[in-house]
């Protein structure tokens, strides 16, 4: 498959927004008609932009990146990441299941039926965008598998080669970059493995080819370019709460009652309405709460943030 950067896309092939929304009309009124809109997942992402938000413009979602594999200024992912190689790619899916496998991400593309799906992506620095993801439910690779009942958490792990990433070759995390959630987080139908945004391929420095996507955590927990997911029985070490426990939670579930250390998470601004914009109240689990809040009843999210 011809993978093309952002840069040598046309602007005039690019999915425009409101071509965009008509699609995700359709697939409403499609969901609606097979009685799945009801389901949580299927409602709350469909209804993203309800409160009239529209997708980030593309060239925001694909030039103000953090991926510090590539760097850790905004921009430099997408000028350092063109040149990794996202073909052939495989993911080994192991650990405590029945099925253990490695699949090559073509094969991916072709088993898993691509959705699209329109989420806000909330980031730990207090910024946020509006980004039309193309992807699948993290649960139908899992179930492909078969957990076994020892799986309780699952890990995620980057691709390690300091020779095409070079931020690797400097100490800022212990790589690779590593995260996880729990089981029944991954298995949530919010939950995304994406492959695409705007209707095209994922651009390198969006996580290509396979990106994961949790629309009501902060945005660090959404781990790019994977290579391993493992079914776990532990807790798993993930890369910005080994590096900074006390700032970065392992939950990281987008809480305005709780403060970063160092700055509020009251508000956020929206990438792209410049910094005159007034900025935005910050809900709770990013406005997904519906969907996902009776996931941590009765759990004190001060403590476990
Ligand atoms: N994944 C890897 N491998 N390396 C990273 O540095 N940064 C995280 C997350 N996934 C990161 C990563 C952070 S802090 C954010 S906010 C999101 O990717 C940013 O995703 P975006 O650049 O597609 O908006």
């Amino acid at each position: 498959m011809l993978i093309r950067k952002p840069a040598d896309i046309a602007p005039s092939e690019i999915t425009p927004p409101e071509v965009w929304r008509r699609r995700r009309d359709l697939l409403k009124g499609t969901l609606a008609l097979a009685g799945l809109a009801a389901l949580p997942g299927a409602g709350a992402a469909l209804s993203a932009d309800d409160g009239g938000e529209t997708p980030t413009a593309i060239e925001h979602i694909t030039q103000y990146n953090n991926f510090y594999e590539f760097g850790a200024g905004k921009r430099d992912p997408s000028i350092h990441a063109q040149a990794l190689v996202t073909r052939p790619w495989s993911i080994r899916i192991d650990g405590e299941c029945e099925a253990p496998r490695e699949i090559g991400i073509e094969d991916i593309l072709a088993r898993y039926p691509q959705e699209e799906r329109l989420y806000r992506l909330r980031c730990v620095e207090a910024w946020a965008m509006v980004i039309p993801w193309q992807g699948f439910p993290l649960a139908s690779l899992l179930k492909d598998v078969r957990p076994t009942s020892r799986a309780r958490y699952v890990a995620f792990e980057t691709l390690h080669d300091p020779e095409q990433m070079p931020g690797q070759r400097r100490g800022v995390l212990d790589w690779p970059y590593r995260e996880g959630l729990r089981i029944d987080e991954a298995m949530h139908p919010l939950t995304l493995l994406a492959t695409g945004l705007y209707g095209e391929t994922l651009p390198n420095q969006n996580g290509a080819p396979l990106r994961l996507v949790v629309p009501w955590k902060y945005g660090f927990k959404s781990i790019k370019s994977i290579v391993r997911i493992s079914l776990v029985e532990n807790q798993p070490v993930t890369a910005w709460n080994a590096r900074q426990p006390g700032e970065y939670g392992f939950y990281a579930n987008v809480n305005p009652a709780v403060d970063h250390p160092r700055w509020s998470q009251k508000t956020h601004r929206m990438i792209g309405e410049g910094l005159l914009a007034k900025p935005r109240e910050t809900l709770p689990f990013n406005g997904y709460g519906e969907a996902v809040a009776p996931l941590y009843a009765g759990m004190d999210l001060r403590r476990f943030f």
